[in-house]
């Protein structure tokens, strides 16, 4: 880490200097991320950090799992669908924050949308990565639109993660089903499943892939095409032409926590600028929701996207996610090809 960077953030947290104890944290982001946050809160508090990384449909399982005997303090990052579900069935803390004010209006609708169970903490639109080396080599034009995925030369050569474990799949089908309406969302997947090579359980192992140049075409948020690129892989992005959804990344204290007060100072770190900044620092792009954060260019500007009106609160509702789930295992994945 940059010394400049950690000695920022050892200014933001004076008053928490001497404190002590622990804190457990499921972390959603991608690992390099969630290992600076770890590594600076732990040597600007004192409180040790103990970090498991895991998908949003993971996270939310492990809570669900732990409801009896809570061993998580804060569940950080991951899509906002499921920490609306989480609040719902009553496994996060009410809490609210007095740097809500700050925060963007997107975000702090999530507060509000889940009466203070969780919090806003990025943006990121979803879109498309691809292998432009592997589409030149194979004379095939990028995609552009839904539509185009389900071009034939693209057979075989898509890959996007499985909703039961993935934050980023599963937006995708919410986004689809507000797009095309239900019954025309789900003819379009199992149409879409003839191109599909994995569902992966993470959400950015399809993106990875395509940097390795092991297949064309991703669906993902574009931050993350946006981190291969600037890690020097062959990769361009797109967000289709028809619409798309975005994640509100989203932040919760778990409900009787082990460790709730040192959440509480993870929790308020995690929202002030200076905790934001290592999204960045970590080759992230997703939009920081503390509006006092300076905008980098390469992260996605959600006005010149065409983006529709995502429901939040109705695609995070327990039901209506478990439902749409359920019916992507049984018509989609175990269809057979
Ligand atoms: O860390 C990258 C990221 O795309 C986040 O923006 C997002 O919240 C998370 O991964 C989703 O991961 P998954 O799809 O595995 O739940």
């Amino acid at each position: 880490m940059k010394p400049a960077v950690l000695a920022l953030s050892l200014i933001a947290l004076p008053g928490l200097a001497a404190a002590q104890g622990q804190v457990n944290i499921i972390c959603s982001v991608q690992a390099e991320w969630c290992n600076m946050m770890s590594t600076v809160f732990a040597k600007s508090t004192g409180i040790k950090v103990n970090m498991t990384a895991k998908g949003s449909g993971e996270a939310l399982a492990q809570l669900m799992a732990e409801r009896a005997n809570p061993k998580t303090d804060v569940w950080f990052g991951g899509t906002g669908d499921p920490h609306l579900q989480a609040a719902e069935q009553g496994l996060t803390l009410e809490y609210k924050s007095p740097l809500l004010p700050q925060l963007y209006p997107w975000a702090q609708k999530q507060a509000a949308d889940s009466k203070y169970h969780t919090v806003g903490v990025y943006l990121g639109p979803l879109g498309f990565g691809f292998n432009t080396e592997l589409l030149a080599k194979k004379k095939a034009a990028a995609p552009t639109s839904w539509a185009d995925l389900l071009r034939p030369e693209y057979k075989g050569e898509i890959q996007m993660a499985n909703p039961a474990s993935s934050g980023t799949a599963y937006t995708m089908i919410a986004t689809l089903v507000q797009l095309m309406g239900e019954d025309k969302a789900f003819d379009y997947m199992k149409a879409l499943d003839r191109n599909i090579s994995a569902y992966t359980r993470s959400g950015t192992a399809p993106v990875k892939a395509v940097a390795r140049g092991e297949t064309m075409v991703s669906i993902s948020f574009v931050h993350d095409a946006t981190t291969e690129k600037v890690n020097g892989f062959p990769v361009g992005q797109a967000t289709p032409s028809e619409g798309t959804g975005a994640e509100v990344g989203s932040m919760s204290i778990v409900k009787g926590g082990p460790n709730t007060a040192n959440a509480k100072a993870f929790y308020e770190w995690a929202l002030t600028p200076s905790g934001q900044q290592f999204g960045l620092a970590a080759k992230q792009f997703q939009l920081p929701s503390n509006s006092k954060v300076p905008i980098d260019p390469r992260m996605s500007d959600p006005k010149k996207i065409k983006l529709i009106n995502y429901d939040y609160a109705k695609y995070g509702a327990s039901a209506e996610r478990k439902r749409l789930i359920a019916k992507w295992e049984k018509e989609i994945q175990n269809q057979g090809k």
